[in-house]
């Protein structure tokens, strides 16, 4: 198995896993991302509801466990999710991600799964072609 398909694999499994773990009392609509660093970590996160509607996402969770242990720079995002086609990432986690992509200077990879395994590839630079440059203050 090539290395990119083994990685694949892990973060398939790692996003299937953290996607039980979500709270989503609201929507009933899990969704699991599975974060992988230069480094070769795997950063996890669930989306978690509100009564007020404003959810954490998961890709935001994923992104926030990384930054926490000091990992910045993102290889790739895997995302899972029980709907058919796949769930993207929405505008505001594309954003999100964009900031480190520019941190970093390179694309990262998109990859979002569902428990059919319809599987679709991306690159952040496709789904967001014009990101918002963050200002340095
Ligand atoms: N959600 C995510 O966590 N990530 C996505 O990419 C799409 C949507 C969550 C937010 C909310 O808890 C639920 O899915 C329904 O929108
Ligand atoms: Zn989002």
């Amino acid at each position: 198995m090539r290395d990119t398909e083994k990685n694949i694999q892990e973060l398939i499994i790692k996003a299937k896993e953290v996607s039980l773990q979500a709270y989503a009392p609201y929507s009933n609509f899990r969704v699991g991302a599975a974060l992988l660093t230069a480094s070769g970590k795997i950063y996890t996160g669930c989306n978690v509801e509100f009564s007020d509607y404003l959810a954490l996402h998961a890709e935001l969770n994923a992104i926030g466990a990384a930054v926490k242990n000091g990992e910045r720079n993102f290889d790739s995002i895997l995302i899972y999710s029980y709907c058919s086609p796949p769930v993207l990432p929405c505008g505001s986690c594309r954003q999100k991600l964009f900031e480190f992509s520019q941190l970093n200077k390179k694309d990262i990879k998109i990859i979002v799964v569902n428990d059919k395994g319809e599987k679709s590839k991306y690159l952040l630079s496709e789904l967001l072609p014009s990101g918002n440059i963050p200002v340095e203050k």
